[in-house]
């Protein structure tokens, strides 16, 4: 995995939102004027290319995310670039290029789908990602006792890159320690870590600290909350007095509070405009100790239960 020259910054670029018309983001449907395969290929090489130029140089993709992977791939040829990509596995596009489909994913974490999913990404990313990832592991799936799944991952370990897992939902800390106790002949295959901390859900935190310390590769996801830690939210007026003393948005203060922990080695913007990405950056310039808004964050449970709520747009 090529590792970035220590002053690049701790942002990457995340392309659930760039890869496909529908994302579950608040107010995404208005971003995107032209939906075609095309113009989405576009805009995303517009973000992308804002990003290179602000100097990040971890971009995270997934089979699910539509286009994303062939968007990227094709971009880092065209520009010749070298970066840290990560894919994922488990979760298979199904919405067919529209916002209002019924069913935009569908979840499989058995063989058949890693089989199927791995040669598809080489072939959309057109090379092989440096982390390559479960998506949205949890216990109930039962993958992390599925010794062929497991045996499989190793063997692609084995040829250079970190696989992993990314873990959703309020169980995420115990999904990630039972990932952090898998062993296949004494060796625990994986290396890499993606989970969702933000200021509303930073339950995970303790257990990332642990993979960290493990050695793991740990990269943050949501850290705006899928929009609500944005402009687009309801700010909790703690948050807007920090805004205030940092004269800073929402977003930027939001992923500055993720980028200030110890243990994480990436913090995924996912924005879906240059515009918004240019917000996000200002996060890179802030600093702070963000105790003041520890208090904002609720129970796991309620925190998904709203996310799972939120409308595909
Ligand atoms: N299970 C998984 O493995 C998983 C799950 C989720 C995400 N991820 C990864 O993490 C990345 C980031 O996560 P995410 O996009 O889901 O959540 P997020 O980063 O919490 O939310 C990003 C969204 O917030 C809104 N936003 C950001 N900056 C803004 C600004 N300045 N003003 C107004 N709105 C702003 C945009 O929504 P609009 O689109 O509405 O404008 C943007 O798409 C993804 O791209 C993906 O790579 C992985």
């Amino acid at each position: 995995m090529p590792i970035p020259p220590s002053n690049t910054p701790r942002l990457g670029l995340g392309l659930a939102a760039l890869g496909r018309p529908g994302y579950i983001n608040l107010g995404h449907g208005e971003d995107l004027e032209n939906k075609t395969v095309d113009a989405m290929r576009q805009h995303a090489w517009t973000v992308l290319d804002a990003a290179w130029a602000a100097g990040l140089r971890s971009f995270d993709a997934a089979r699910s995310y539509g286009r994303a992977e062939e968007f990227l791939g094709g971009w880092l040829r065209e520009r010749g670039h070298t970066a840290t990509v990560g894919s994922k596995w488990g979760y298979t596009y199904v919405a067919d290029w529209r916002t209002d489909a019924d069913t935009h994913e569908v979840k499989s974490h058995d063989l058949d789908t890693l089989d199927r999913q791995w040669p598809e990404t080489l072939a959309s990313l057109g090379r092989r990602p440096d982390l390559y990832l479960i998506h949205s592991a949890t216990l109930a799936t039962g993958v992390l006792e599925d010794r062929r799944v497991l045996a499989r991952l190793a063997e692609l370990g084995a040829v250079g890159l970190r696989v992993g897992l990314s873990t959703s939902g309020p169980g995420q800390a115990d999904t990630l320690r039972r990932a952090l106790a898998v062993t296949l002949d004494g060796v625990n295959p994986f290396s890499a870590v993606q989970a969702t901390w933000n200021l509303l859900e930073p339950s995970a935190g303790a257990a990332l600290a642990e993979a960290h310390a493990a050695g793991w590769t740990v990269v943050v996801k949501e850290a705006v909350a899928n929009g609500r830690l944005t402009g687009r939210g309801q700010i909790p007026p703690a948050l807007a007095r920090v805004c205030r003393e940092l004269n800073a948005s929402p977003d930027a203060v939001a992923l500055a509070a993720a980028l200030a922990q110890p243990w994480a080695d990436v913090v995924l913007s996912g924005a879906t405009t240059v515009e918004q990405l240019e917000s996000n950056l200002r996060a890179l310039e802030l600093k702070s100790d963000f105790s003041a808004l520890a208090d904002l964050s609720e129970s796991p449970g309620d925190y998904w239960q709203t996310r799972a709520e939120m409308a595909w747009n």
